[in-house]
């Protein structure tokens, strides 16, 4: 039941870096949306398209091709999205939506360009589905369009959003790279050599660590708790005493690339080599954990947008799903998730050493 009346039309988009699972995420969006009598508009490549004004349509989509088998299906088109537009698509990576990259969002002569989009074509509740560059995008026009309801629902890899435990796409591509791991392993072995997977993530290394900790790679580095080089050669001699002729390292994207690391290691006297799945980390069929956080987020985004909420995202705190306004995520420290890292990366070294070899303490402190 629709409990707010004056809902009747949202938009869907995701932006920025694609995550497994976001289609997961926008078929829930759809399909709880129309199950409350709301027509969905799918807006197309993020920003850049809502500025452009380019929406989904079925006409654009594989649905035409059932169009042309079927022709008594044509009355059935619409501008909007239905049910059959988001079928086969939960198993899916990338996005049905598309995305971009878009910088010009900062400027606010697009975001009025953007805002003018959304009243001409009546539209009361906008979902984003997204990261941080997303967010900041949908706080903005949350601010400046107080008649559009705005909601965010988190999804990228680098799982460095604050206020949620987790974001769409961090388990696929922590999957992607702890499989590639397990087979560099083998090599590494065989070689007796040092070998460095790259790990993505802009500013955090959260990606590389839970790779590191599924993967059981000997040295996980990471932005947050930065190694010294002398701190690197003593852990890589605890590891290659007693018999080991081999180590793994991951490295993540904010703290080198591995060909750099690559040569460091050669300078230190080790063979090494390195390897980087790139964007391949991002891409492939989204892990049952993804296709299920998201689709219920996707549904919470619709029940925030019945409730009357505006300006807030879906966090998953725990078991539960709960709003928490753009305002708090890009104002406040999110203590309890950074000491949970914390937390984590000591009890990895624990696991791999029997000790803590370097503390976790963050950088920016
Ligand atoms: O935001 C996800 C992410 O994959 C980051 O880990 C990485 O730094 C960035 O996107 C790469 O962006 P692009 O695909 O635009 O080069």
């Amino acid at each position: 039941m629709n409990v707010n009346k004056k809902i009747k039309k949202i938009a869907v988009m995701t932006s920025g870096g694609d995550a497994p699972g976001m289609n997961a995420a926008i078929r829930a969006v759809v399909r709880t949306a129309l199950a409350n009598d709301i027509e969905v508009y799918g807006i197309k490549s993020g920003f850049k398209g809502l500025t452009n004004g380019e929406f989904y349509t079925e006409k654009n989509s594989q649905v035409e091709q059932l169009v042309r088998a079927y022709p008594f299906l044509k009355e059935k088109l619409s501008e909007t999205m239905s049910s059959a537009s988001v079928s086969q698509i939960i198993g899916r990576g990338g996005t049905l939506l598309k995305t971009s990259r878009y910088p010009e969002f900062e400027h606010q002569e697009v975001r009025v360009q953007a805002i003018k989009v959304l009243r001409d074509h009546q539209i009361q509740g906008l979902i984003v589905i997204g990261g941080n560059g997303s967010y900041q995008g949908a706080r903005l026009i949350a601010q400046e369009a107080p008649d559009i309801q705005v909601i965010g629902v988190p999804a990228t890899i680098d799982n460095d959003l604050a206020w949620t435990d987790y974001t769409i796409g961090y388990d696929s591509a922590t999957n992607a790279l702890a499989k590639m791991f397990d087979r560099i392993r083998d090599t590494a072995d065989s070689h007796s050599r040092v070998f460095v997977v790259g790990a993505m993530g802009r500013d955090v290394g959260d990606l590389a660590l839970s790779a590191g900790i599924s993967s059981g790679a000997e040295i996980v580095m990471m932005p947050e708790f930065p190694i010294k080089d002398s701190e690197l050669q003593t852990m890589l001699q605890e590891k290659l005493r007693d018999g080991r002729t081999y180590a793994t390292i991951v490295v993540a994207e904010g703290v080198m690339k591995p060909e750099a690391l690559v040569k460091k290691l050669t300078a230190m006297g080790y063979e090494a080599r390195s390897s980087d799945l790139g964007h391949a980390q991002r891409g492939g069929a989204p892990t049952i954990r993804d296709r299920n956080v998201a689709s219920f987020m996707g549904s919470c985004a619709v029940q925030y947008l019945l409730d009357g909420k505006s300006g807030v995202a879906v966090s998953s705190k725990g078991e539960d799903f709960i709003p928490v306004s753009f305002e708090q995520i890009f104002t406040q420290i999110d203590e309890e998730k950074r000491g949970a890292k914390a937390n984590q990366y000591e009890a990895y070294q624990k696991i791999t050493y029997g000790k803590v070899m370097v503390p976790a303490k963050y950088a920016d402190n």
